[in-house]
């Protein structure tokens, strides 16, 4: 099994199972248009995060990591219709290039895009959120987890994305970025707050994975 055929299965999975979204597809062009990096979740991941939150019935929900709001359109497109969602993001030209995106898909409303590191932004806000999902410097992931519980209640919803890279979270390496889930996944042992999984992910966007937890 090669990365080619990942992928080709990702389009054809998308291609069943995702409508057809000129409004999610302008998105991403507006991205590479801005020179953002292709980093947003795949459709098909960008879909299960609807459905989760749509699951967990989420009226607020934290994003750390906008990019460009694809995440976080799909993420909106699930509250009910007084819902909302919080999103952070670092660089202010990311941040422009999603509020556009967020507000072209009319979701923009019920999304706040908070511009700075997340570490200073995240101990302003006040919970509960019913999801929070985590997308951005992967070195901060227990940083974020602690924020994502702190801001959480019994029954929040927490998503980590790519935990795994490419298998090598199993050793301890160099990478930061593999060590920041490492450091996650160490705490997490004898951490009784949440319960927790994690799955592994092959798709168009390589071989990774997510982290996913409850709040007890
Ligand atoms: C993987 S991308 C997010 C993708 C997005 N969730 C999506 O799927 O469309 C990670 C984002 O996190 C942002 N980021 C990195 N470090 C950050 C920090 N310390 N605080 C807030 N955002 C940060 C990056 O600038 C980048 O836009």
């Amino acid at each position: 099994m090669s990365e080619n055929t990942w992928a080709e299965v990702d389009d054809y999975l998308a291609a069943a199972l995702l409508p057809p979204d000129p409004v999610l597809d302008e998105a991403l062009a507006a991205n590479a248009q801005g020179g953002l990096p292709a980093i947003d979740v795949a459709p098909t991941q960008g879909r299960f995060l609807h459905l989760l939150a749509r699951i967990a019935g989420a009226r607020r929900i934290l994003e750390i990591g906008t990019l460009g709001g694809y995440s976080t359109i799909w993420l909106a497109r699930a509250l009910p219709p007084d819902g909302t969602v919080v999103t952070c993001e670092y660089f202010p030209a990311h941040a422009e290039v999603a509020r556009a995106n967020l507000d072209r898909a009319g979701v923009g409303e019920r999304v706040e895009v908070r511009v700075g590191p997340a570490l200073d932004t995240l101990p302003d806000l006040a919970g509960p959120f019913d999801l929070v999902f985590v997308d951005a410097d992967k070195e901060h992931n227990l940083d974020y987890l602690e924020h994502a519980i702190r801001l959480g209640r019994p029954g929040t919803v927490i998503v980590v994305d790519n935990v795994i890279r490419g298998g090598r979270v199993a050793r301890a390496t160099d990478d930061p970025r593999v060590e920041g889930s490492r450091r996650m996944f160490a705490a997490l042992e004898n951490d009784n707050r949440v319960d927790a999984t994690a799955l592994q992910t092959v798709g168009v966007k390589g071989y990774d994975g997510f982290l996913l937890a409850v709040v007890r």
